[in-house]
């Protein structure tokens, strides 16, 4: 009886796996990639880099992002995304900017109004102070950097992200990391910071000492649009800016 029942189950497996397959032939795909698949030795995957073990999930909505050797490929598989529910509120999916070989990788928490309008990251209020910090403070032209955020679009009236939006979003952010393999990610404000390192400590006890981000070096300091309101704590963010100067200069390239 258990034996029949599992022939019917794997005979239901067959089919829908047949089925998928000839949507997929409709829909014009004529070859499929060889997936590596997740029982891979786990040194290789290791090796593999920040994404792992998903890699080989051949329907995975987010296959052809883990198998992006570039930014622009990157960019391309996110494509006109609809895998949570910010989408239908956005204007422009905001996905970074600056430079694809930075040495520092700025990451905030999620667009705003003129993020979204503009589909760039930090170009608010709060962006110009970013900036400020980027040429003023460290001599430094956006173009030299690279911005992005945890999510990619604006939340409705700017709230905070749901977790079930951050975690759609997580693997693109995982994977521009990957790519662009900074020395150094300056995580800013509370939500950023708790987001890469999963931590629920208060920022103030977690900025201006590094942390180990899959072994890329992460400074947390307070988000630019929380100095806007409190601009007394501007010179701390400065003394965590100054270490990650500081960690530029004296580590090799
Ligand atoms: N705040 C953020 O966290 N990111 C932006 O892109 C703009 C404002």
């Amino acid at each position: 009886m258990a034996q029949q029942s599992e022939r019917e189950e794997l005979r239901m497996v067959v089919a829908s796996l047949r089925r998928h397959v000839r949507w997929i032939e409709r829909a014009g795909v004529r070859v499929l990639p060889r997936g590596q698949f997740v029982d891979n030795k786990p040194e290789e995957m290791a090796e593999r880099g920040l994404l792992r073990g998903v890699e080989g999930d051949l329907f995975s909505d987010y296959a052809a992002a883990y198998r992006a050797k570039t930014l622009e490929e990157l960019r391309g598989a996110i494509g006109d995304c609809h895998r949570c529910k910010l989408w239908p509120g956005r204007t422009h999916l905001v996905f970074g900017v600056g430079n694809p070989h930075a040495d520092i990788m700025f990451v905030g928490e999620g667009p705003g109004r003129d993020e979204d309008l503009q589909g760039e990251p930090f170009v608010g209020r709060a962006g110009q102070l970013l900036t400020d910090i980027i040429n003023k403070g460290m001599g430094l032209k956006r173009e030299d950097v690279y911005i992005a955020n945890v999510i990619k679009c604006r939340p409705p009236d700017n709230r905070n992200p749901e977790p079930d939006e951050v975690e759609s979003c997580e693997p693109f952010l995982k994977k521009q990391i990957e790519l662009i393999r900074p020395q150094v990610i300056v995580a800013l404000g509370k939500f950023a910071v708790q987001s890469l390192l999963k931590s629920k400590e208060p920022i103030t006890r977690l900025r201006g000492i590094w942390h180990d981000y899959h072994g890329i070096k992460l400074m947390p300091t307070f988000h630019p649009a929380y100095l806007l309101r409190n601009p007394g704590d501007k010179k701390l963010v400065w003394e965590d800016i100054k270490k990650v100067l500081k960690e530029l200069r004296t580590s090799p390239v």
